[in-house]
Parts: structure tokens; sequence; C-alpha cells
């Protein structure tokens, strides 16, 4: 079976680009559907979950042309109001649920199967029922599959309940066409929040105060073709910064927003390493066995949940005792089973992990839980000593394109392999 194998204990050193933002891409790509007229979308990273939305596009009748690698050509005109989004992409991916706001926006109806997604909890989709409803939509959950139409959308004036990022998005693009003015109140402030108001803001929406608590929105009646290019992923960044840390090592982070990552700098710089920001790099050197700290997962500009396992990888290295609180989602910590194997003493309480660093890990056979986990497994394998074998690297490319290779540019040893031969074959290039 296809998986990775790390030899770990080299510090990582060098630099490395970061791809567009996988949850912007999602977000983006959904929306580019909602005219008529050719999108132009660039900065798209190529990773599974991306390639599930554009097959997603194509089979219900949109056209989608590969321009490069990253570039993609987009037309709706072909998806007609009584399309039903039901296919084997949709079901693995989570974004694919942004579909229900972009044809409800649209075509004032949807009909699009529930969303799948990494298993990290139960993740409720009721407050972005709610928020089509308040615009006049009747919504039924029904053999799998949510269906939402309405004779018009009309703005609103909407208060989320728990900050949610999908919800913040798909109820921005069911209102973008609404008539009259609609208000998300408590809305989700996240990047790609801001990156999909400002994507459609280059479409002819109206939309204000995307990175604010309130995002006012002012119903158009169509929206046009654009070229727009997607913002870094800052948790790709992030997941690079705690591997140059891990590793003690010295990597230069290009093509990021230092700001998108002020709350995970300010944590490094906190246990110890060093952190140069300019306009669009971070550079994060860590020359010693680094220190402590408490950790909160909250919504942006809070520390990200999508890097809770990276920095718990780190701390469980750190000198002292260190807690990691997870208060978004309820399932996150499943990987700690597998980073105990590798000899790391954490306890899970509740909510929060308890964490007494230890001074190595030792390598191990581990199998990723999900994607962020995945990544930050493969993080304790290139801080371990000795080989680590890690498997379900599905989960991992869903997310990260070219994670072995970017890795190897900046000195780790990790190869993708599927047979005995090639795992001997590795152990004898690396020694
Ligand atoms: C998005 O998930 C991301 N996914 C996740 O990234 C990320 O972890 C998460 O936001 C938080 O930042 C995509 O963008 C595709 P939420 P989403 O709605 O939208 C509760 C990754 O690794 N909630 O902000 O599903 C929910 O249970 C993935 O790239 C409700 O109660 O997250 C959670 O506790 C994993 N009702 C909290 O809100 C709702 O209707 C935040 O969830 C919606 C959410």
């Amino acid at each position: 079976m296809k998986h990775y194998i790390v030899k770990g204990g080299n510090a990582l050193s060098g630099e490395v680009e970061i791809a567009g933002a996988k949850n912007a891409a999602l977000a983006i790509l959904a929306a580019s559907i909602m005219t008529n007229d050719t999108v132009t979308v660039e900065n798209v990273p190529d990773v599974s979950d991306i390639r599930a939305i554009l097959k997603t596009i194509e089979v219900i009748g949109g056209y989608v042309e590969k321009v490069d690698r990253h570039t993609f050509r987009i037309n709706g005109s072909g998806i007609n109001r009584d399309t039903a989004v039901d296919n084997e992409f949709v079901r693995k991916i989570r974004g694919s649920y942004y579909l229900i706001g972009s044809l409800l926006g649209k075509y004032k109806k949807a009909s699009v199967a529930l969303p799948g997604g990494c298993n990290i909890g139960l993740r409720p989709i009721d407050q972005h029922i709610k928020g089509f409803k308040a615009l006049g939509a009747s919504v039924r959950l029904a053999s799998g599959r949510v269906d939402a139409k309405a004779d018009r959308l009309v703005g609103s004036h909407i208060y989320m309940d728990v900050v949610s990022v999908g919800a913040t998005i798909n109820i921005m693009m069911a209102a973008v066409m609404a008539e009259g003015n609609t208000a998300i109140e408590n809305a989700a402030k996240e990047p790609h929040v801001v990156d999909l108001a400002n994507f459609l803001n280059s479409m002819g929406a109206k939309i204000k105060g995307a990175g604010t608590d309130v995002i006012r929105i002012k119903g158009v009646s169509s929206l046009h073709g654009t070229t727009y290019s997607i913002i870094p992923d800052q948790i790709e960044a992030g997941t690079f910064m705690f591997a140059a840390a891990a590793t003690r090592g010295d990597v230069t982070i290009k093509n990021v927003i230092p700001k998108h990552l002020e709350s995970l700098t300010a944590k490094l710089i906190e246990i110890g390493c060093q952190v140069q920001e300019s306009d669009d790099m971070v550079r994060v050197v860590a020359t010693k066995r680094l220190g402590r700290t408490t950790v909160k997962t909250l919504p942006y500009p809070g520390f990200p949940t999508d890097m809770q396992p990276q920095i718990t990888v780190v701390l469980a290295l750190s000198k002292g005792m260190s807690f990691v609180t997870e208060s978004i989602f309820e399932n996150r910590f499943k990987y700690v089973d597998e980073l105990t194997k590798m000899g790391a003493n954490i306890r899970v309480e509740g909510n929060t992990a308890i964490i007494e660093g230890v001074e190595q890990y030792t390598g191990s056979t581990l199998s990723s839980p999900d994607l962020r986990a995945g990544a930050a497994l493969v993080i304790a394998a290139l801080a371990a000593d000795d080989y680590s074998e890690i498997y379900d690297v599905q989960y991992i490319e869903r997310g990260y394109e070219d994670f072995p290779e970017k890795l190897r540019k900046i000195g780790a040893h990790i190869e993708t392999i599927d047979t005995e031969e090639e795992k001997r074959r590795f152990m004898f290039q690396v020694g």
C-alpha cells in the first residue's frame, strides 16, 4: 500500500514555496459557477480535495479548462436549475457543501448530497440552514441530501449562534443575489472568508465588512466574469513553520501573508524560536530545545484548530509541561495514540491535551487519522531518530501539494513508497 517512509534526525534547512489556500479555493471554485460568464482562477492548489470539487463542477454540467497546473477557466452556463449534485466526489469532501450556497444563490434551488470531509467531530450544518431559511428558502434534509429552494431570496439580518467558516461562506454566496440587504452577524473572520468576499466583489457583488464580525451584503441582480488569484495557504505555511521548529532547523517559507500567521508566529517566539518576517515570507530558526506553553484553539485571529496537531508535536518535544485545548472540534486528538507510540508523554482529559515534553521521539509505524494530524505525524517522524512509516497518506494529500517533495528540498529524508523493494532502496540511499 502506498505510504511514506521517513528517516528522521535532519534539521530542515532552506526555502519552501507555499501553494494557494485549499479552503479558499474550495469556496471560490464553488462560487465561480454563479455567473454564466467565464471565470479564471489562479493559484489553485493541486490537491485531491480541489480535484474533487473541479470534477463535481464538470459532472453537473460546468465547463472546466485546465490552463496550467494552478490555473483553471470555469464556465457555469451549462448547469441548470434542476441539477442534483450527488456523486462519489461530492461525498468525499467538506467543501462540496459550498455548492448549496452557490446554486441556491444563482438558481434559487439546490439539491446537494450531504458533505464528507475529515472525521474530526460532528460537524453539523444547522447554521447554514438557518441562514438559507432567513433568506426565504425552504430547506429539507432527505435521503442524505440537502434540498433548498425559494421563489425569491430576500436579504435578511442573520445572527450566527456559533462562529462558523462554512456557514458564513455559504450564506454569503446565497445572499449576493438576494433582493435587498443582508447582514451576517458573528461572522467568521478567517482569511479565506475575506478571499471569497474579494472574489465575489470582483464579479460585481457588493460585500462589505468581510474580516470583521459583521458582513453586509447589498444584493445585485447578476454577477460577471473575472480573473482572480487565490491567497496563500496559511495552514500549509504554518505546517512548515512548525516542521522547522520540531527539527531545530532554519526554514524560509515563501509566498505567504505574514499577517495571517500572527498567532503561529507569536507561539513560536514564546517557546524560543526566532521568527523573521518580510513582505511575503517568514523565516523560522530553532537552535535549541524549545520551551513550554499553553494553547487554546479559537476562530481567527485565534490559534487555528487546523494547526493544533502540529503544535502538539512540537510541544511534546519541548521542556516542561504544556496544555493544548481544542475548542472547535470534539474529535481532534486521535493522533495522540500514534505520538505515544513514538515515546510522547501526552494525556488527553476532555478537550485538553496535557503534555510532558520528552527529549526525543523514536521512529514507528503510524497511521494518519485525518489531514492535519497526518501532516503532524510526518513532522514527528522528521524529528524522530530512526525510520518511521506513515500510512493513510491519502488524507495528507487532500490538502498538501507535493508534501514529500517540498520536504525533501529542505533536507528531509522522505519518500512515497509502495513495495518492500522501494523501502530497501530508500534505506540503502539514506544509510
Ligand atoms: C472549515 O470547516 C475548514 N474546512 C476546516 O478545515 C477548519 O478546521 C474549520 O473551518 C475551522 O477553521 C473547510 O474550509 C472546507 P466551521 P467548517 O463551520 O466550515 C460548529 C482542514 O483541515 N458548527 O467553522 O466545517 C462546528 O461543529 C479542515 O482543512 C455548528 O455547530 O468548520 C465547529 O464546532 C478541517 N453548526 C464550529 O462550529 C454549523 O452549522 C466551527 O466549524 C456549522 C458549524
